[in-house]
């Protein structure tokens, strides 16, 4: 199990799947008395099982895991056809095929379970969703603690019922996906620090320790959530452009340029994200349904065969994306362990 207070700085790196969340990222952010988190989203339960043992070779730290929980809402399927016809256009452009709608599979979420019980870490948080009691019995039997992502407080209500050691409390600055269990909600108004004030006596009650997320890039900011009561504060943007990162160079390179707005959007994945914004999301913003996973792989083709620029890539990114330095995890946590 983790305690957060244990560990010397009160700083997570945010799971970020797609790639950003490299071994070498988590295994040096939890060197550096930090809380590093591998995000297992995305991966096959073989890569999964790889990342685990490779951060396991670069770090004897304690480290966390992120899984997306299967999914409690059905996606649009209907909505997920008449968008893929309006793909057909660009895909032909970029000389690609965008494959048949399928209703697609839980993300071999009980794969990569059966892993984290044979293999266990201190705590294992989820996105998208709450595991059932069943994943929070065989997750404790191992001796993990369980963390679960909420965006609204109607949803920290729900997580409250398998008892998590942690809640992550997600703000709407934040880049990437929303954590809303229900795909098809509208993203909550509440900033971070009102999503906060709700939350807090409700997990004081729950005795649940809090990790406030969302558009946190200056050790000021993190000072006043710890402050208001967070246990941690959890960083995903920063970690983008850190050298140990494995961020995809168009992205890297948009991101340090901050010449582009950030929007929230389904359009690369069918549930709501944040990044910056770009031909693809000015093309299709406005017809992406709620069909997630279905629109991640229907956008898959184009996204690879595009990623050597940033206009048809997600691009995620939190409000707060322009603070981003080219720099080591090392150099980003030292301003923040120099004042907290
Ligand atoms: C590229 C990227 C990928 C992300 N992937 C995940 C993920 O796999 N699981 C998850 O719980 N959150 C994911 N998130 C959200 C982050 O964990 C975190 O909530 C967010 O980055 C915090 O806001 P900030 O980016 O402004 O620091 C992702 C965010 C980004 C930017």
């Amino acid at each position: 199990m983790i305690d957060l207070h244990a560990r010397r700085l009160p700083v997570v790196q945010a799971p970020m799947a797609g790639g950003p969340t490299t071994p070498e990222l988590v295994a040096a952010v939890s060197n550096l008395g930090a809380l590093g988190t591998l995000a297992g989203g995305y991966l096959s339960a073989e890569a999964f099982e790889e990342k685990l043992s490779a951060t396991r070779g670069l770090t004897d730290e304690p480290f966390a895991v992120n899984l997306f929980a299967p999914e409690a809402t059905a996606p649009d399927v209907p909505a997920a056809e008449r968008f893929r016809e309006r793909l057909l256009p660009l895909a032909e452009r970029l000389g690609v095929e965008v494959p048949e709608v399928r209703v697609p599979g839980d993300d071999t979420f009980f794969e990569k379970l059966a892993t984290l019980e044979a293999s266990p870490v201190p705590l294992v948080t989820f996105t998208f969703g709450m595991p059932d009691h069943a994943v929070v019995k065989r997750l404790r039997a191992v001796g993990t603690a369980v963390g679960i992502t909420v965006a609204s407080v109607e949803d920290a209500v729900l997580a409250f019922e398998v008892e998590p050691e942690v809640l992550i409390v997600q703000g709407p600055s934040a880049g990437g996906h929303r954590a809303n269990f229900d795909q098809a909600a509208l993203p909550d108004q509440l900033s971070l620090d009102q999503l906060l004030a709700r939350i807090l006596p409700l997990a004081r009650v729950a005795r649940a320790s809090i990790i406030a997320t969302g558009g946190i890039d200056t050790p000021e900011r993190a000072r006043t959530l710890l402050d208001a009561g967070a246990d941690a504060v959890a960083l995903g943007t920063a970690f983008l452009t850190v050298h140990e990162s494995g961020t995809r160079p168009p992205h890297r390179e948009a991101l340090l340029a901050g010449t582009r707005e950030t929007v929230v959007t389904r359009a690369f994945s069918g549930r709501n994200a944040r990044g910056l914004r770009n031909r693809f999301i000015d093309e299709f913003d406005l017809v992406a349904p709620a069909s997630y996973p279905i629109v991640h792989f229907l956008t898959k083709s184009i996204r690879d065969a595009s990623s050597d620029g940033p206009e048809y890539l997600n691009l995620w990114a939190g409000e707060n994306y322009r603070s981003c330095r080219d720099e080591t995890a090392e150099e980003l946590l030292g301003r923040f362990a120099e004042a907290l």
